[in-house]
């Protein structure tokens, strides 16, 4: 299931399921570990075993590789047990928050190389389908990559620009480049297409349909292209925007967006689904290259 992302906070007609009482006023928390059940950890151990078990020839080799980092899988690990690696690995920490946070102390978060981390975990109703992030969806789906170097700085450059974004008031922008990469991302292998997006990482249905599916369209990401385009947060996405590596995507966000927001701010917008005829219209899935 895709999950909502801290960046369209507010944007749900529902309050935020979280306990916003707890939070510091950077919006960060303890890690409320006292709370878990038993069966919290339980149905944490269920969503693990099912999504490692999908992801060979569907996930990137980077967050393969890098799944291991993450420590236990029999239960919900403590946030310090990972930091002791990943701060080690790349600089990154994780921080625990209530839920989803507003965009200004987001994207200062990832600035600071701290990554937010929903606490809670989802109920065994929501085992297939969540619309806002939990923990799984936090841990799973965003941790690994940011034990990989190129990755772990291109979301830190993300938070700055986030910032930079705020004050020329191009969040809505920006944040489609994360929806469409740090959520929904697939990336080009030498044996095929692979997800690397947390959103469909972290979804067992997802993961499948994006890589395989002969429906979505998988276009190349460009800047303007991406900006441009409008996402679904409660269906499955109708385009996924693909890169070559995270070198490429990385390079590619390093100029400066003021004049690409200048730019994007005069054209129109595009449907979900829209299709250009100047789109180049991938079918990875099916053919591998
Ligand atoms: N280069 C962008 C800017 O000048 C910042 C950015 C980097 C945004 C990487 C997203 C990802 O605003
Ligand atoms: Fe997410």
């Amino acid at each position: 299931a895709p999950a909502a992302e801290p960046v369209v906070y507010g944007q749900s007609d529902r309050p935020p399921r979280g306990d916003y009482s707890r939070a510091a006023a950077d919006y960060t928390c303890p890690q409320n570990y006292a709370a878990y059940t038993a069966a919290d950890h339980d149905t944490y151990r269920r969503l693990y075993e099912r999504q490692a078990a999908l992801l060979p020839g569907l996930a990137s080799d980077e967050f393969i590789a890098a799944l291991p980092s993450l420590g236990v899988k029999d239960h919900i690990p403590r946030f310090e047990e990972i930091n002791e690696r990943l701060y080690r690995a790349t600089r990154w920490e994780i921080v625990a928050v209530p839920g989803l946070i507003p965009e200004v102390p987001f994207f200062t978060l990832l600035a600071n190389r701290k990554f937010p981390v929903t606490d809670w975990l989802r109920t065994p109703e929501e085992f297939d389908y969540i619309v806002e992030p939990d923990v799984f969806h936090d841990l799973f789906g965003h941790v690994p990559l940011l034990f990989n170097p190129v990755f772990a700085d291109y979301v830190q450059r993300y938070g700055q620009g986030g910032l930079k974004a705020h004050a020329l008031g191009a969040c809505e922008l920006l944040s489609r480049l994360y929806w469409y990469t740090i959520e929904f991302g697939l990336i080009r292998q030498s044996d095929g297409l692979r997800a690397y997006g947390a959103g469909i990482l972290s979804s067992a249905g997802e993961l499948q349909y994006a890589v395989r599916s002969e429906e979505p369209h998988r276009i190349p990401l460009a800047l303007e292209r991406t900006m441009r385009t409008r996402y679904k947060i409660d269906t499955y996405q109708q385009t996924y925007f693909v890169i070559d590596s995270f070198q490429q995507l990385f390079d590619m966000t390093a100029p400066d967006f003021a004049p690409v927001y200048e730019r994007v701010k005069g054209l129109p917008e595009l449907a979900a689904d829209a299709l250009l005829s100047n789109d180049e219209r991938q079918r990875w899935a099916t053919k591998p290259t």
